[in-house]
């Protein structure tokens, strides 16, 4: 197998670091525009093996795409991220460019990979490497829904004081402060639904905590947050490279599915060898279904802005 990750910040390091210790690819590259960055952070990681015990070789490029060639799976990470008090959707005007180049010069070198779009803002930044890369639709997954679902479990871990990998919780919908759906009505605890433990105000702050749980992180790191981030874009990546058929939220283009059509947002989906293999339909709420036609919306205008660049 090979991976290779676009832009060598902290997000796309973190998650080239957990492909490498889990040893998901034999080849692994990073790329940066910057020059000798991502060289740089890939030596480093190199020099890490022989004391993690792993064997994936790492090597960095200076924007040379032709070392990504017959890559399996590319995840992209390329953009600015957010500052304090900043937006995700905010980004869209420096961001789309680049995730366009990018996604082209991808495509030239790996016309058969898998893609997995981190950049922000990621359901928009998803929609348009859908349609500049014009690759079949599995084959384009955004991370947006893994690691919100990732905070959700945190947040109710704390409130519980329980093992965040014993919960199963789904975050849907959009990848924006004020777009995602925490589904805590389907949240369990090993089966037990969360909500026989927490009252009305516990579920809200839930609720609010995991919404703004990115912007929170940004406050108090002055940029936006990476070790969440990039485990879940390694952990797209490793369903894909073992077939795991695992479940996450990711966003995926819909065609009718949740009573969606043209636009890509945060659904369960099964993750396999062919990208986004499933869309699994679960049963919501009409308050639940309401709270995705409104973040479907908000996903949308932004999505229109596109037209606009
Ligand atoms: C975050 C960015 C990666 O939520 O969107 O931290």
């Amino acid at each position: 197998m090979k991976v290779t990750v676009v832009g060598a910040g902290a997000v796309g390091a973190t998650c080239a670091d957990n492909i490498a210790r889990k040893e998901l690819a034999q080849e692994l590259v990073l790329l940066d525009i910057k020059e000798g960055f991502a060289e740089g952070k890939a030596q480093d990681m190199m020099q890490t093996a022989a004391l993690l015990g792993f064997d994936t070789r790492i090597s960095g490029s200076t924007n040379d795409y032709s070392k990504t060639a017959n890559s399996d799976v590319v995840v992209i990470t390329s953009g600015l991220p957010r500052k304090p008090g900043m937006t995700r959707e905010e980004l869209i005007g420096t961001n789309a460019g680049i995730v366009k180049g990018v996604c082209e010069n991808i495509l030239k070198f790996s016309p058969n990979a898998i893609i997995i779009v981190i950049s922000n803002p990621m359901d928009t930044m998803t929609y348009l490497a859908l349609q500049s890369t014009g690759l079949a639709k599995n084959k384009i997954i955004g991370m947006g829904g893994t690691l919100d679902s990732a905070r959700f479990k945190y947040q109710l871990s704390t409130t519980l004081n329980c093992s965040p990998s014993d919960l199963n919780a789904l975050v849907v919908g959009g990848h924006g402060d004020t777009t995602m759906i925490p589904l805590i009505k389907h949240a369990t605890w090993n089966s037990i639904p969360v909500t026989k433990f927490l009252d009305a105000a516990q579920q809200e702050k839930i609720i609010n905590d995991t919404m703004v749980g990115g912007a929170t992180l940004t406050k108090l790191l002055g940029t936006s947050a990476w070790y969440a981030p990039g485990a879940a874009g390694a952990a797209l990546v490793e369903s894909i490279v073992r077939d795991e058929k695992k479940l996450f939220t990711c966003c995926v283009s819909l065609n009718g599915e949740y009573g969606q059509k043209d636009i890509c947002l945060g659904v369960p989906v099964v993750i396999g060898k062919n990208g986004w293999e499933k869309i699994v339909e679960m049963d919501l709420s009409s308050e639940e279904q309401a709270a995705f036609n409104k973040s479907a919306d908000a996903v949308r205008n932004m999505n229109d802005v596109l037209k606009t660049l």
